[in-house]
This record gives structure tokens, sequence and C-alpha cells, in this order.
């Protein structure tokens, strides 16, 4: 209601409402480099397209003079009533899309209640962004890496700071043939902007200093890095202070960059290996990237207490499987047992009201957030919140709904 009357007395939202709008604005904002690494995909693009368009398959179908004056879109997951179905997907790398990155989402996040999930590629230490969130939910995505040792401590630290879940992202155990990034040499995670929970681990420098005082021998020539990566390599010191601050010849940057791409991700990882995790944390453990019922119902096996049917938002896998088009098998295979939440291509309250009715319980947003975050910082991300939870309300509403329960497969057509 609030931002209808805004609009009567002519107040212009504070970023487009329409989803096509908000994309085109963010994109004038954004640097080629950023926009092409929030926007864009792997490969042709073909699956980043086909996760937007598999909305327009599904069809709700309204009910009519059912009394709809009182709603809620509120939800429990993992024991805490949350004040509605969205999460703010992890994300890295978000100091590119604004300087504030990870400090204006969390202050957005926590204005609403809505839960935000920190990403292991952040721009700012997770205990930073704890304190910006106050009391307010967050979940911790892990990227498992390489050393056991990182996992360790960013799992201990994940705890320390007051995690509701484990989110471990299980698509990403290599980086994506991501065109347009390497068309603009462009490499974001290995970048000040998205290592910064590596350089503020305890354990991660202590492999950096290691590496610096021990050059493994190299064979050939190795590139030489370009000004702008210099320049990238520099402003990590922000995130690793004392030590080689304003010295270019520290060894130290490169080494940072190096032992990051060294243990960034472990794709010799099995579905054994959660038994790891299962024993260095009583975190519920929830698994993002799942696409197949079949690995739906290992995880079951497994006894992960969460799914997220994700494909990363189609920067994974060219050619993949719709995320919407996965989601009804896989909560057909978990019948109710783990809470099955959903990502990839959802852009508006009518697409989470579809992926409820397909039996997801919650959705997580993933880039319309951050073009909120380009556009007006901390109130852009609260903005776009705003808008998708006021129209899953009109939705709700206009289809003869009060709760989620209420939002089932018969309502699609
Ligand atoms: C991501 N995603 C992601 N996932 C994750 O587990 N850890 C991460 O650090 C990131 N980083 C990241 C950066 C950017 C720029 C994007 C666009 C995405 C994937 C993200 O969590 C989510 O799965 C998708 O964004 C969902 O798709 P939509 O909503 O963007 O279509």
């Amino acid at each position: 209601a609030r931002i209808y009357r805004e609009g009567v007395f002519g107040r212009r939202p504070v970023v487009p409402v329409e989803p096509a709008a908000l994309e085109a604005a963010a994109q004038r904002r954004m640097s080629p480099e950023a926009w092409s690494y929030v926007a864009g995909g792997a490969g042709q693009q073909r699956t980043v397209r086909a996760n937007t368009e598999a909305f327009d398959r599904h069809r709700i179908v309204p009910r009519m003079l059912v009394d709809v004056e009182e709603r809620d879109q509120s939800v429990e997951l993992f024991g805490r009533r949350l004040p509605s179905p969205y999460l703010l997907a992890p994300i890295g790398v978000l100091e590119m899309a604004h300087r504030e990155a990870e400090h204006a989402v969390a202050r957005a996040a926590r204005s609403l209640g809505v839960p935000m999930v920190l990403s292991t590629q952040a721009s700012v230490p997770m205990e930073e962004v704890a304190r910006d969130l106050g009391d307010s939910p967050r979940w911790y995505q892990l990227y498992w890496s390489k050393d056991d040792g990182v996992v360790d401590s960013f799992v201990r630290r994940a705890e320390e700071i007051g995690s509701d879940a484990l989110v471990v992202t299980l698509d990403t155990h290599v980086l994506g043939w991501r065109t347009r990034d390497l068309d603009l040499a462009y490499l974001p995670f290995a970048r000040a902007e998205g290592i910064a929970q590596y350089l503020s681990d305890p354990h991660f420098r202590s492999l950096v200093e290691h590496r610096a005082a021990n050059p493994p021998a190299v064979d050939g020539p190795q590139p030489r890095p370009t000004p702008a990566a210099v320049r990238a390599l520099l402003s990590m010191t922000r995130h690793y202070p004392g030590r080689f601050r304003d010295n270019l010849r520290s060894p130290l940057p490169r080494a940072a960059v190096e032992t990051f791409l060294d243990v960034f991700s472990r794709s010799s990882l099995t579905w054994e290996d959660l038994a790891y995790l299962r024993e260095r944390t009583s975190l519920p453990i929830v698994l993002k990237g799942i696409q197949d019922p079949r690995d739906a119902q290992l995880a079951l096996e497994h006894g992960v207490d969460g799914i997220v049917v994700s494909n990363h938002g189609g920067r994974q896998v060219d050619g993949a499987i719709a995320s919407l088009d996965a989601l009804p098998a896989v909560v057909d295979t978990v019948g109710g047992r783990v809470p099955v939440l959903f990502d990839s291509g959802v852009r508006s309250g009518a697409d989470a009201f579809t992926a409820l009715a397909l039996g997801a319980q919650a959705v997580l947003v993933g880039r319309p957030w951050v073009y909120g975050l380009a556009l007006a910082g901390e109130d852009g991300v609260r903005a776009v919140l705003e808008h998708l939870m006021a129209e899953l309300d009109l939705t709700m509403a206009l289809s003869g709904v009060t709760d989620l329960a209420g939002i089932t497969r018969d309502l699609l057509a």
C-alpha cells in the first residue's frame, strides 16, 4: 500500500519496479566489467535465458471470492520465523557493484529482517557484515576449499558470527566457462574485491606467508601482470594490514592470489566428504546446486538438512536445464523431508509465487538486488526486496490465497 500511495503522490520508486527496466538502468550505471560479471553467465548464455523463460511456461489460475483481507507471507526455516520466503542469494565480489558492498546489503537486509546468505567470495570479511546485520538472520555460504584448514576456519567463523545454516555450494568446484569475463580479461574471483574472506582468515594468511617465503619453482616465463592487475593486487593491502602496504615489490600480494587460486575449490569432492563437515558443525547443512532428483535422493541419504535447487543463475553449465524445470522432480523426491529452496531466474513476486507453487519453501534472489545495490546502495537493495514482497503479497491476494501453504501446484496451468 505504501508503494502505491507514494506513486499516487508523484514519488518515483528508488529503483525501477519493472524487472527489465531495473536491469537496463543497472547496465547504464555499471562498468562493462562489472556488468558482464554480474549479468553474464556461461558460454552462449543459454541457461541464463532458459532460467527466466521457464517461468513463461507456467500460468497462474486465480481463484475468486476468497476472503484475503488478512495475508501472511512469513515462513519458518531452521527454527526461525522469517518475514517472507525471500533470501538474499550469496553473491561474491560485490564491491564491483557498489563501494559499500556487503555493508549496504546487510543494512538493507536488517531493515526488513530478510536473511542474507554471506558469500565465501565476499568483498567484506564476514565478521564486519555480521556487525551490520545486528540480530538479523544470516546464513553462510561455503565454497569447499581444497585446504582442510581453510574449510575448518571458515566453518568456525560462520558459527561464531551466528549463522543459522551452512549453505554448501556444489556447482562451482571449477569455475564455469564465463565467456564475457574471459573476453574482458576479468577474473573477479581472484581480485581484492572477492577475496576479503580469505585475506581476513588467519589460516589462509599463514598459507600465503609460507608461499611468499618459499616460492614454488615455476617452469617457463610467468605472465607479467598488466598495470590494472597490479592495482588490483595492491588494493588487497586493505585487507592485509601492515605487511605489504604500499610495497609493490612485496611477494605477498602475488602469493595471496596464487594461494587463492590453489585452494579455492576442491573438484575431488564427493558425497562421502559431507561426513567431514557433519563432524565439524552442528549447523543445518544446506546443499546448493541440486538439479537432478537422484542427487536429491543422495542428499537425503547423506543426512543433509536442506536443498537449494539452483544452477547458479546459469553461470556454470551453458545448456543446463532451467532451474525451474528441475524443481518439481526434486520436490517430489524429497517429499517434504527437508526444506527445498529454489533459485535462478526469480525476477518478480509472480515468479516467486510460481516457484512456491511448484513446491519450493523459499526462494533465493540473486541479480535483481545486485542491480538495486549498483543503482542506489542500501536503499536500492531494500527497494528491490520491497517490490518483490509487495508483488508476492498482491499475487497471493489476487489468486485467493492468504498464506504460503495455500500456494499449491493446482493454482498453475
Ligand atoms: C553468484 N552466485 C554465487 N553463489 C554462491 O554460492 N556463491 C557466490 O559467491 C556466488 N556469487 C555470485 C556472483 C554473482 C555476480 C551472481 C550473479 C551469482 C549464484 C547466486 O547465489 C544464485 O545462485 C544466482 O544468482 C541465482 O540466480 P539469479 O537470481 O541471479 O537469476
